[in-house]
């Protein structure tokens, strides 16, 4: 086993899906002493658009050159690369959703795609590199884990849910052993868990499997109980913490205890949801603040309360090396500019049913209006929850699909409303939006945390945008230099 990296990074550029904190992103951080993260999220999908677009810079064909298997590194080539759609006449061609019975092909490009990620961030330098995985995206979670251990990656960080038997697992998948998580089945009257399977000798069909190194595993939560809990499970402890207050972007824990709303509709946190740090502290173990920590006092308070540093994700999320497309993050910094750009806690947003931050910004399915006209079309498929079927087989829905299909698959109509298309939004955003047949595009749409407000900070008089550096600069209170 090789020897695992013990600096502790003060901050962490937090994981941001879709693709936002993209491999350029972490690379650039971590080449300046900090640890960046890539996210996981939809990584075959958006790995595979990309692909089609033409991988102008080469970056994804390099990558595929060095994955461990070639002959699948082939097939994904043949397969994605420069292909166009024929058929039906969409910008992109279908990628198969995830699902428990997927076509070894979209495993394959899971592996591949997370690798990819990941090998493209750790080039050139010796800093550390993260990956984040949402813990209620349970189907693709074992082939991507798999994907960045072959890269190397440093750290997984997992949240959005309660991830109890990550550290069993990354140990088994380290060893190159048969690992399997149990998936949560709606309306699922059998009492034997239902499991994903993901098998490295499978996958490596009589190849040569590599060593692996185990990352280190983080957990997300938003309170000490839940990491308290980790930290006692069977399934063995994280190695560390980010604990998330609900301003920060993206998904957000929901209140506890009944929940109440404001007239905007944004649910309501009160004193149940302060999260106490002092008990995450005695846990003993390395835990970092996150939600609202974008500053350099931020930072000082954390360090003052016994973390070993910040994980932050909005005022990352805009500079240029994210990946957010250029032209949607001048318009987002020119609408704060003039006070057109809001950060709204929707509860009803994402399909999850957790509360998702949206910003409200022109051009975006983030305005109800645009949200609202949206035909809805569920092609891409990663929210959907796997349900059981009258006739004992497993399907899948998502309450962002179109209502009848959702009801007809035993989902509840009210369970429908405010819902949006997360997936297509969200990759829309990056510049990987489906164009359809009919001519039809779909719409970004942006997360940011309530930090959002204070981005402008690091923009510099007369400039339009900032760089990484402006944030790590900013937020460590020096000029920095690249310890590449
Ligand atoms: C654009 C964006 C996307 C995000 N996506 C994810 C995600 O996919 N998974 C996750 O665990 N956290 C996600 N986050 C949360 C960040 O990792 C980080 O914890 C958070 O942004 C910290 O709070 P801040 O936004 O106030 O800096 C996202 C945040 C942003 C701004």
């Amino acid at each position: 086993m090789l020897e695992k990296k013990k600096l502790l990074p003060r901050i962490i550029q937090g994981g941001m899906g879709v693709g936002v904190s993209s491999w350029k992103l972490a690379k650039t951080v971590a080449m300046y002493g900090q640890m960046g993260v890539v996210s996981g999220t939809a990584l075959a999908l958006t790995f595979a658009r990309r692909l089609m677009d033409g991988d102008e810079e080469g970056f994804l064909e390099h990558a595929l050159d060095h994955f461990p298997f070639p002959k699948i590194a082939q097939r994904i080539k043949e397969k994605y690369l420069k292909v166009v759609e024929t058929q039906n006449k969409n910008k992109y061609k279908g990628v198969p959703m995830p699902s428990l019975d997927q076509s070894k092909e979209l495993t394959e490009l899971t592996v591949a795609a997370n690798f990819a990620e990941v090998f493209l961030a750790k080039q050139g330098h010796q800093g550390l590199i993260g990956i984040n995985f949402l813990e209620k995206l349970q189907i693709p979670t074992l082939p991507s884990l798999y994907g960045a251990m072959l890269a190397d990656v440093d750290y997984v960080l997992m949240g959005a849910g309660i991830p109890v038997r990550m550290p069993y697992t990354i140990s088994e998948l380290a060893l190159n052993h048969d690992v399997t998580l149990p998936i949560k089945i709606a309306e699922d009257g059998i009492n034997e868990p239902t499991l994903s399977y993901f098998s490295p000798t499978d996958f490596a069909d009589g190849e040569h499997l590599p060593q692996l190194r185990r990352p280190q595993f983080l957990a997300i939560v938003s309170s000490s109980t839940l990491a308290t809990h980790l930290n006692r499970s069977s399934f063995g402890s994280p190695d560390g913490f980010v604990v998330e207050a609900p301003i920060a972007g993206g998904h957000n824990a929901p209140p506890r205890g009944k929940a109440t709303y404001n007239e905007q509709g944004e649910p309501i946190y009160g004193n149940r949801d302060v999260i106490d740090i002092a008990a995450i502290k005695d846990i003993g173990l390395p835990f970092w603040l996150a939600g609202g920590y974008g500053s350099k006092e931020q930072l000082d308070y954390a360090l003052s309360q016994g973390a070993s540093g910040v994980q932050v994700g909005t005022a990352f999320a805009f500079c240029e090396e994210s990946g957010f497309h250029p032209t949607l993050k001048e318009r987002v910094l020119k609408a704060i500019g003039l006070k057109k750009a809001h950060v709204k806690t929707d509860a009803l947003a994402s399909p999850t049913g957790f509360p998702f931050k949206v910003v409200e910004v022109e051009g975006t399915i983030g305005i109800k209006e645009i949200g609202d006209q949206r035909t809805r079309i569920c092609d891409l498929g990663y929210l959907r929850e796997p349900y059981r079927k009258e006739n004992g087989k497993i399907g899948y829905r998502c309450p962002s699909e179109p209502e009848k299909d959702y009801v007809a698959k035993g989902g509840k109509v009210e369970d429908t409303v405010g819902r949006r298309c997360l997936c297509n939004g969200l990759v829309s955003s990056m510049g990987l939006g489906q164009v359809r047949n009919n001519m039809s595009e779909e719409l970004p749409l942006v997360t940011a945390g309530d930090d959002l407000k204070y981005i402008l900070k690091f923009l510099k008089p007369g400039q339009k945008s900032y760089k990484a550096v402006d944030v790590l600069s900013h937020l460590l209170g020096q000029n920095l230099n690249l310890v590449v």
